[in-house]
């Protein structure tokens, strides 16, 4: 059957952070706006862009060609290339539209304020940034409990977070949850596993682009704490970060030191980390910086996984999330794969897009 254009409905999108993420999620857009109208009869109005220098709106939404010319100068030389205003002199209450959808591809908590003032003036909201979902519980409670979504916080595009939601709907109780949420952390434990030295680890992984310019930044465990930390939310458990257990891989003296000093003197860490390693994998047992919820408590730090086990068994560079719960309990409910990539991401992000649209029709 043919489709008219009245069956097509528009929705406004609010687009915070033009980084990676934002503008692989930009360039989707563009690409599915055909695909959009005809599958999911949407069709996306990107009505403002901002990055940290400020904003730029169109009230009406960017064309194709605007978007583009975005895309381009942001690529090319770090800058929107037009006239931004101060995010801050937009009001969601009296700027954007009832139904608007606030998307935020940051890594910074200093949207949470915007974010919630759009929910509360009938906004909607998309999240791939974890901060606000793993900062201030107030926060976590509107979000959680109004038009939001945030799959892509926790092993990016994998349907964890709705795979919570369905087994929470569905009356299952959900009594351990464990998992593997960093990329970079099951890289540097598999070469621990394999006898590599951890300076070397270190460097390997940074080289290859798995690390973070600075790898203390993942390798003290933190993302990954956030990560566990929204699950544990979801699971009911009151938390905030400062209840989190986390297990950094270096030690907090050496946050001082510059980076290249810090790559350099990381190699004071490996008889230590290898005494670990070794105790942690007697008998066979997989190396692993996991995610523990369990209990009203929630943790992040190295085990040794049993090698037949769901943990032990997945390819380090993957992300995994096993869920144990009443139904689930002999063979527990896993979800793994590429928990990581822009790409990847975005299209998580499209893809609660789409499906906060509908529920918000
Ligand atoms: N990459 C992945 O695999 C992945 C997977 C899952 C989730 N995520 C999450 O997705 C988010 C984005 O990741 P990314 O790789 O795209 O990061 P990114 O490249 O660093 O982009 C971050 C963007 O946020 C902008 N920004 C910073 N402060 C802002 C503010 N106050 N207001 C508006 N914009 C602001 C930055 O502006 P400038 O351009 O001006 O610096 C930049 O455009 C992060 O929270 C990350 O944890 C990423």
């Amino acid at each position: 059957m043919s489709q008219t254009s009245t069956d097509i409905k528009s929705r406004a999108i609010f687009l915070l952070g033009f980084g990676g993420v934002g503008r692989a999620l930009t360039r989707q857009i563009i690409a599915a706006r055909q695909l959009h109208a005809t599958r999911n009869h949407l069709r996306l109005s990107v009505n403002g862009i901002a990055d940290s220098s400020g904003v730029v709106l169109a009230a009406d939404g960017m064309s194709d060609e605007q978007l583009n010319r975005l895309l381009e100068a942001k690529t090319h030389s770090g800058r929107l290339g037009v006239e931004q205003a101060p995010l801050r002199s937009v009001q969601p209450s009296s700027h954007l539209a009832p139904g608007t959808i606030v998307v935020d591809t940051t890594a910074t908590d200093v949207t949470a304020p915007f974010l919630v003032a759009a929910m509360r003036a009938a906004c909607g909201v998309v999240l791939a940034n974890k901060l606000p979902m793993a900062g201030d519980l107030a926060w976590y409670d509107v979000f959680a409990a109004g038009s939001a979504r945030w799959e892509t916080t926790v092993g990016a595009a994998l349907p964890v977070i709705s795979t919570v939601r369905t087994l929470l709907d569905s009356g299952d109780e959900i009594q351990h949850i464990e998992g593997s949420l960093s990329g970079t952390l099951g890289f540097i434990a598999s070469q621990l596993e394999a006898g590599v030295l951890f300076g070397d680890a270190v460097r390997d992984a940074r080289q290859r682009g798995y690390t973070e310019p600075d790898p203390r930044q993942d390798l003290g465990g933190l993302d990954a704490a956030r990560k566990a930390l929204i699950l544990a939310r979801m699971v009911g458990y009151r938390l905030n970060m400062s209840d989190v257990q986390v297990e950094s891989l270096y030690p907090a003296e050496m946050d001082h030191l510059s980076v290249d000093a810090f790559l350099h003197e990381v190699d004071s860490l490996n008889a230590s980390m290898a005494l670990r390693a070794n105790a942690l994998t007697q008998g066979g047992r997989r190396l692993r910086y996991a995610a523990t919820v369990e209990n009203g408590r929630c943790g992040v730090g190295l085990v040794g996984a049993d090698p037949v086990s769901k943990l032990g068994g997945i390819r380090t560079s993957d992300s995994i999330v096993v869920f144990s719960t009443k139904f689930y309990s002999e063979n527990p409910l896993a979800i793994s794969g590429r928990g990581a990539g822009q790409e990847v991401t975005a299209a998580g992000v499209l893809g609660d897009i789409v499906d906060l649209s509908r529920e918000m029709a």
